[in-house]
């Protein structure tokens, strides 16, 4: 192992830059040479392939986003495709690649591992829909912007009597919706994992009313449906005595500065990557379970849907969030 490459693909998440950073000045500091592939898979067909050195990574630490860029690209999902990355790879002599992404990009990776190619992949997205991890790199960060913005907003709804509806990020995760929908002491969680139940939402809402509490928040996961159409449903029903106010937080979710969990657990992720690929490990995904840093089987992980954690859900019930009826699978 002489030459190591990153890239960061999918959509950006608060850590990147950290891990970017630690992959690179762990690899120089084993005696490595490190490449940064810009722009994701895209850059990787597109030959956008630049070596790192210490001081490029200065002050990443700080930063939203990634600076090496991300894209989606279709072309990398065919087998042309990916031979023809593999082929890239080769030119510049790169003798393991770290992935950071989300569940689309690690099956990316796990496409270039079995062709062969050392690969270790590090979970990077606000969504923490990745099964395997605790943690994804970015979520901390994604659910500190939530709750302050969420903060904001219940200033306007308590001074208007008001009901929000507060759309957030998730994909197919009700994983931030039901995580901010506890910090905020917001009153209903609209997740994909639990059917939602209209009558007893307008149950909330009434007997917060009733008794004076006359602000209430709703928090849609984007994976149930848009905001908008929530609320249309909602005020269709014709029973909910306040005005209705939509607010879709939108891209600002992935714009945080990293907190200090994500710029830690990016930099003991990138860490563990090329310690593992120097140590001979292979298509596998750094981890952190019970606080601990492991190594996953991509194999493993990525056929497995990750479910919301038991005790978030229970601590949600036991505290009087409504977040609907369990669906049967
Ligand atoms: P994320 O990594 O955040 O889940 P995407 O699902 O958009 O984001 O995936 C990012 C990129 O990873 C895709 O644009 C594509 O290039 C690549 N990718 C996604 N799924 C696959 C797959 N099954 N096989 C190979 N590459 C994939
Ligand atoms: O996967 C991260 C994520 O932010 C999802 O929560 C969201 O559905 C999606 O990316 C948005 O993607 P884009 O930036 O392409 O609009
Ligand atoms: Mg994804």
């Amino acid at each position: 192992m002489k030459r190591i490459a990153v890239l960061t693909s999918g959509g950006d998440s608060p850590g990147m830059n950290p891990a970017i950073r630690s992959i690179t000045r762990t690899g120089l500091n084993m005696g490595l040479e490190i490449f940064g592939i810009r722009n994701g898979y895209q850059g990787l067909l597109d030959e956008e392939i630049v070596p790192l050195d210490f001081h490029a990574v200065s002050g990443r630490i700080r930063d939203a986003g990634t600076f090496l860029q991300t894209s989606r690209c279709l072309e990398f999902t065919k087998e042309e495709g990916q031979k023809k990355a593999l082929r890239m790879l080769e030119k510049y002599r790169i003798d393991g690649l770290i992935v950071i992404g989300g569940d689309g990009s690690l099956n990316g990776a796990r496409a270039l591992h079995r062709y062969g190619l050392p690969v270790i992949g590090l979970p990077g997205t606000i969504d923490n829909d990745l099964f395997g991890t605790d943690m994804g790199i970015g979520v901390d960060t994604a659910l500190n912007t939530i709750i302050s913005l969420v903060d904001m907003i219940r200033a306007t709804a308590a001074s208007h009597r008001r009901c929000f509806v507060v759309e957030v990020m998730g994909r197919g995760s009700g994983y931030l919706a039901l995580m901010t929908t506890i910090s905020t002491g917001s009153q209903v969680a609209v997740i994909p994992e639990y059917r939602m139940n209209l009558e007893k939402i307008i149950e909330v809402l009434d007997r917060r009313f009733t008794n004076n509490h006359n602000a209430s928040v709703i928090i849609v996961a984007e994976g149930v449906c848009q905001g908008a159409e929530f609320m249309q449903r909602l005020i269709e029903l014709g029973k909910v005595r306040q005005e209705i106010r939509l607010t879709v937080l939108g891209h600002v979710q992935r714009g945080g500065t990293p907190t200090h969990y994500d710029r830690l657990l990016a930099s003991r992720m990138g860490e563990m990557a090329v310690l593992a690929l120097i140590s001979g490990e292979r298509g596998c995904m750094v981890a952190t379970v019970n606080g601990k840093m492991q190594l996953r089987d991509l194999d493993d992980i990525l056929e497995r849907r990750k479910a919301l954690p038991a005790d978030a859900i229970r601590l949600a019930r036991n505290i009087g969030i409504e977040i609907g009826d369990v669906v049967e699978r």
